[in-house]
């Protein structure tokens, strides 16, 4: 196995050519906490395998995080790649394993990048629990960027306007919101969630913009959303805890699932 990472990438692509007997994939979608129900709506199994049976993935050690990918076609014959879980920076293997599935997506074919998590609502005069915002713009203050060396990628339109619109055809109701992404894996202090909402940030996480960045670079077209499980902490009063987070997802998988298989439907 090479320790490049990207060649790791390619390497853990080819595998999954031969696990699934998919030439090329479409679209990878990356499941986060509570999406995974979601799953079964993009369209028929074609395969499904452990993450560790491919280069360069260890299994995450999250509860919500299966550690599973499974190959799908879809209703209009487009092949999707399914990440049921994901690497988070807090696990502390460092950047590479939490983009790696980006990159060996990419490396697979996929063009279109959808990601997805839960997070806490900064705005909770106007967000409800358990509803699905897009991403339009992300704050990285996870300290770390899946890039190295003196590569300047622009960032001005990390997460797609062309797959936005796209998505409110499917739902016009979809808010949109910036996600600020912590390494976590602590919530944030009361102090640290007004600080977010001066900046700016409508939504807070612990994923997805590093792997927003690396398919970016990789020249991928990227989705982003959100599922607001929760409002920050001291915005409404109660502590926040992991197990009402996943709860919240189970409660809106179905929908959630509609959401991804009608956008998934029209690429
Ligand atoms: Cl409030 N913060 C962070 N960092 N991640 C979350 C969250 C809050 N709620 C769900 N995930």
């Amino acid at each position: 196995m090479s320790t490049d990472a990207y060649e790791v990438a390619a390497e853990a692509a080819g595998r999954l050519r031969e696990l699934t007997g998919v030439e090329a994939f479409d679209v990878a979608l990356v499941l986060g906490s509570g999406w995974v129900p979601a799953a079964d709506a993009i369209g028929r199994t074609i395969s499904e395998h452990s993450v560790t049976d491919l280069p360069g993935f260890a299994a995450p050690a999250v509860a919500g995080h299966s550690g599973r990918v499974r190959a799908v076609e879809t209703a209009a014959g487009r092949h999707a790649l399914i990440f049921m879980g994901r690497t988070h920076l807090y696990e502390g293997r460092g950047v590479e394993p939490v983009v790696h599935g980006v990159r060996t997506a990419v490396a697979a074919g996929a063009s279109t990048v959808v990601l997805t998590n839960a997070a806490g609502g900064l705005r909770p005069e106007t967000q409800k629990v358990g509803e699905p915002v897009l991403i339009g713009d992300h704050i990285n203050l996870t300290g770390a960027n899946p890039i190295t060396g003196a590569t300047f990628i622009d960032l001005t339109e990390v997460y797609s306007r062309r797959l936005r619109d796209l998505a409110r055809e499917v739902d016009p109701s979809l808010a949109e919101g910036v996600y600020v992404a912590f390494r976590g894996p602590t919530y944030e202090t009361p102090a640290e969630i007004r600080m977010l909402r001066t900046l700016g940030g409508d939504l807070v996480g612990m994923s997805t913009v590093l792997e927003a960045i690396a398919a970016r670079e990789a020249g991928a077209e990227v989705l982003g959303v959100s599922l607001v499980t929760n409002p920050g902490a001291g915005l409404v009063g109660e502590p926040l805890n992991h197990e009402e987070v996943l709860a919240v997802g189970r409660s809106t998988a179905a929908r959630m699932g509609v959401l991804l298989g009608k956008v998934v439907g029209k690429l």
